[in-house]
């Protein structure tokens, strides 16, 4: 049997498009493998959000170059598709620049992979379009679905902020429907997905075709995912303040499936930076937005993303950021050292931090994010929260799960108990995870 490897670089979305070329490739025959010796296809789908981030795929390709050699003097054949927010940015440039490389295809054309493919045996070929068609209706059926699935319900950006790739590389925002949500949803609860993440580059700016024709909300569109019979948890990510309306917070007090976390990028604590990276919200605006989400749903964990060191960036403004951290406490956080992105406005200042004030910057913001960390992980020691369990442990007869503040929990349990909601007691906090202990079910009233 034909074999294929699949490879995600990126954020949740890149990650469900990778798990969607791999049910492409499935549907043409080709198994999943995790080993790229034997793989007679390899897909990397790349990221371009950071330096590093692009810089890895080119180092990866060169080892794939040589893979592909030696596989050929074995004679078999192996085809090397780029994928993602790379290919998108680069298109032929990759051709050029990576010799290894058949086939160039981004997050808006993968649906072709199969035609890419054959074509690619005559000629390297190169799909970065923005079809009219809509790749999901070209998709096949998803496999691999496990307790918790991600859904994108909405792709691209209008944001702009002056750091960022994606509204280039994912383009303009567009919502699916409500229809194609729940039908999608429906499916992966039938095949026993208990928690579904709706994702979407900016997913609080949602605005599909609703049942009337009328565009919905989120929070509709949360609604009518709620009442799929077999799911018991819906979260979202990735959300901007600015698209954070009454609406939605609202939904945080009233829908019960709504897990209690929310994961909001601030990005800086300085109003000056914050306009300079044209967010386009001030340090006290997310101090008032976080105090009325804290109001409908007080239990709820905060998450965040933060640019430290980007152009003209001083010391006081950092501590601008380092005192908005103290005084809003999250549960955890991604912090980032800026990285210029080609044809980004930001990539254009002439006022870069220096490389090694940045990195000091990150190591005392990451100091913080992760004793508040910590903090928070200690807190829950002696609670008692409700677990839907997602695998087997790390130790025989473990099993894994996560809280509804997304703590992962280990804990002693049958494999029989994936898949389901059980309550149990954090005894200990661990440095990356908690361990607690399975108490017995209490029966439904
Ligand atoms: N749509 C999301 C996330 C986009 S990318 C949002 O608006 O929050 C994820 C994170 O990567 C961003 O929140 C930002 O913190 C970081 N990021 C984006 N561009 C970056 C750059 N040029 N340098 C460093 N970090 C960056
Ligand atoms: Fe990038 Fe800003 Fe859009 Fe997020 S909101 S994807 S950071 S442009
Ligand atoms: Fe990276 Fe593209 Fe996601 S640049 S963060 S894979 S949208």
């Amino acid at each position: 049997m034909k074999k294929a490897f699949v490879r995600s670089y990126g954020c949740q979305m890149n990650a469900y498009d990778a798990a969607r070329m791999a049910d492409v490739l499935g549907q043409q025959g080709y198994a999943a493998t995790d080993s790229v010796e034997e793989a007679d296809v390899v897909v990397l789908n790349t990221c371009h959000i950071r330096e590093k981030a692009a810089e890895k795929v080119y180092s990866e390709l060169g080892r794939l170059r040589v893979l592909k050699g030696e596989r050929r003097l074995a004679g078999l054949d192996t085809r090397i598709v780029v994928a993602g927010c790379v290919a998108q940015a680069e298109g032929a440039e990759m051709l050029a620049r990576a010799p290894a490389v058949d086939v160039v295809v981004g997050p808006q054309s993968y649906h072709r992979l199969p035609q890419l493919l054959d074509a690619s045996r005559a000629k390297r070929v190169v799909d970065t379009e923005f079809p009219i068609e809509d790749k999901f209706d070209h998709l096949p059926a998803r496999r691999n679905k496990g307790v918790s699935a991600f859904l994108t319900v909405q792709e691209g950006c209008d944001k702009f902020c002056a750091f960022c790739v994606v509204p280039y590389t994912r383009g303009a925002e567009v919502s699916r429907s409500v229809a194609a949500v729940v039908a999608e949803a429906e499916k992966l609860a039938e095949a026993g997905v208990r928690e579904l993440t709706l994702i979407g580059q900016n997913v609080n700016a949602y605005h599909g075709a609703g049942p009337a024709g009328v565009a919905a909300t989120l929070p509709d569109l949360m609604r009518a995912v709620a009442g799929i019979p077999g799911l018991a948890r819906i979260r979202y990510t990735t959300s901007h303040p600015n698209d954070m309306g009454d609406d939605l917070i609202a939904a945080h007090a009233e829908i019960p499936a709504l897990m209690p976390y929310l994961h909001l990028p601030v990005q800086s604590g300085s109003d000056r930076v914050l306009g300079a990276m044209n967010r386009k919200h001030t340090g006290d605006q997310y101090r008032r937005l976080i105090e009325r989400i804290r109001t409908a749903r007080p239990d709820i964990a905060l998450s965040s993303d933060f640019i430290v060191g980007f152009p003209g960036e001083t010391d006081a403004e950092f501590e601008e950021t380092m005192r908005l951290v103290a005084e809003i406490g999250f549960q955890s956080a991604f912090s980032f050292k800026y990285s210029p992105r080609p044809g980004t406005p930001a990539a254009e200042r002439a006022d870069a931090v220096p490389e090694g004030v940045k990195s000091e910057r990150l190591a005392a913001l990451q100091a913080r994010l992760d004793a508040q960390r910590h903090a928070y992980q200690r807190a829950a020691a002696g609670r008692v929260a409700e677990v839907l369990v997602e695998k087997p442990g790390r130790r025989p007869g473990q099993v894994t799960g996560k809280t509804p503040h997304m703590l992962a929990v280990q804990f002693d349990a049958p494999a029989s108990t994936i898949g389901s909601l059980v309550p149990v007691r954090i005894v200990e906090a661990g440095a990356n995870s908690l361990f607690g202990e399975m108490l017995p079910q209490v029966a439904a009233a």
